[in-house]
């Protein structure tokens, strides 16, 4: 016999930033949680208000305790356009819901937030009067009530065109806040060891809920850099694992991406990144090695794979090679032993990656990364694709007027065979992205000089 279970309606209160990156984040962490994303709304795209169902509340707490791009959570007693039918609504809902948390020695609050509007405190209290009707029977406490409540107006999104009245009422019991803070508390701005492409915090978190890491897991970053995609997993109580083509970054050595500083200190590295937010214990290894040759023996290890690929703006895009590599007659070489880096194209490195990827995550991994596109050529088409991953999101940032990069999550869904390993070469998204390898060259083609310098800038 099916289970039936009863959903209540909760709403979210959403940041409004990286906008594309929401619905995946909470999709992925309901998923990671058992529940499931399910929402009558179809405007929850670019609304700071998504209202949904879940199971139970322990599942908003846990997604409350993950999530980067909400900022809190309200089980929702009514919503209305207007105050009469947010009235009505309030009358309709359930007393037996409402009475654990309006009894006579219980104390609360009453909060009013507005969207894209500013309302007078005279204002503020009429709405709170209005609200007498309900059977509020505690004490009111200002500084530390049991419980919360609040009143949400949403004046949409246009900032030069308010209404009057709010376009949507929403009234509910504050259940829990999200982790913006993380923003702040992890920012690279405090962080003992960066580089020039260091991630920024609030994106490494997003990255690493829509891989779905989890305690215990193993999560590895091939392209590991300064590790700041490392620190989010491992935040989440992930053992964490990478590697980096070059051996300064790796151990640590060489110039310093601080302006006043000239070369990296003795313990500048991604261990010590790891112990100042108090997570060593997580820190695996890092190793120098080449993304493109992986010294891995066959076998699933990984339970996710978040990486940020190098694009050739700000590093290149190299990988290991022999001159005998280059084939005779193309190129005057002479006869050399000694390893020298080769360019490493781009459709190559994603179709390597997604390669490796499907070899060794385990089913129902995760692999998150950034494609960078130029955007006036870029169709769905060209999203490197694989016969055993299955592409779960794919959301877009916007570097420059031409140029984006796009977040590309990805799960394993079928056991890596032999023949898996060409496959890619036979599929059609193999040769629309080929056309990026000149990535770069569009990338400084479109963009003024005044453009690079306000974008390096802004990410230092
Ligand atoms: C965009 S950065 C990664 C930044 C990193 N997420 C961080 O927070 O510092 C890309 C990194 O890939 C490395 N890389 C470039 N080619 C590589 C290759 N063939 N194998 C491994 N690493 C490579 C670069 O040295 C660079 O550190």
């Amino acid at each position: 016999m099916a289970l039936r279970c009863t959903l209540d309606r909760y709403l979210l209160l959403m940041a409004q930033e990286h906008l594309e990156f929401r619905l995946p984040e909470i999709k992925s962490l309901l998923s990671l949680f058992g529940g499931q994303f399910i929402s009558s709304q179809e405007t929850y795209g670019k609304s700071p208000f998504w209202i949904l169902s879940l199971p139970s509340e322990d599942i908003a707490r846990n997604l409350m305790k993950r999530t980067v791009c909400a900022k809190s959570i309200f089980e929702l007693w009514g919503h209305g356009r207007s105050p009469e039918e947010l009235y009505n609504s309030l009358k309709n809902y359930p007393l037996e819901k409402m009475v654990p948390f309006l009894h006579s020695d219980s104390t609360y609050k009453i909060k009013i937030h507005t969207f894209n509007k500013t309302l007078t405190q005279e204002e503020k209290v009429k709405r709170i009067d209005a609200l007498e009707f309900l059977p509020f029977e505690g004490k009111v406490n200002l500084k530390k009530p049991q419980h919360i409540f609040s009143i949400l107006e949403d004046y949409g999104l246009d900032p030069n065109c308010i209404p009057e009245n709010p376009y949507n009422i929403y009234f509910g019991r504050w259940i829990a806040d999200g982790q913006r803070e993380l923003i702040e508390s992890y920012s690279v701005k405090k962080r003992h060891f960066i580089g020039n492409t260091s991630m920024d915090a609030g994106l490494s978190f997003i990255m690493a809920n829509h891989g779905k890491v989890k305690e215990n897991d193993i999560v590895f970053d091939p392209f590991v850099g300064t590790g700041g995609l490392l620190i989010a997993s491992a935040h989440f109580g992930a053992y964490v694992y990478g590697t980096d083509i070059d051996y300064n970054t790796v151990h640590g050595l060489g110039k310093a991406s601080r302006k006043n500083q000239k070369w990296r200190g003795p313990d500048e590295n991604i261990r010590a990144n790891l112990r100042q937010y108090g997570l060593e214990k997580y820190y695996l290894d890092v190793l120098v090695s080449d993304a493109s040759k992986p010294s891995w023996r066959k076998g699933t290890y990984f339970d996710a794979i978040i990486t940020d690929p190098p694009y050739g703006i700000r590093e290149s895009t190299r990988r290991t090679g022999s001159q005998k590599e280059i084939p005779r007659g193309i190129e005057k070489c002479p006869e050399s032993h000694v390893p020298v880096s080769l360019s490493y194209h781009l459709s190559d490195m994603f179709f390597d990656l997604l390669n490796f990827a499907a070899e060794t995550l385990v089913l129902g991994g995760r692999l998150v990364y950034w494609l960078p596109v130029y955007t006036p050529e870029y169709t769905e088409e060209m999203v490197p694709w694989h016969p055993c991953l299955k592409l779960i999101s794919n959301c877009e940032q916007k570097l420059s007027s031409h140029t984006s990069r796009r977040l590309i999550t990805m799960e394993k869904v079928k056991k890596f065979e032999n023949r898996d390993q060409y496959s890619h070469l036979l599929s059609d998204h193999f040769l629309p992205y080929q056309g990026h390898n000149s990535f770069r060259e569009k990338y400084f083609s479109g963009v003024t000089k005044r453009i690079i310098k306000e974008e390096k800038s802004n990410q230092e």
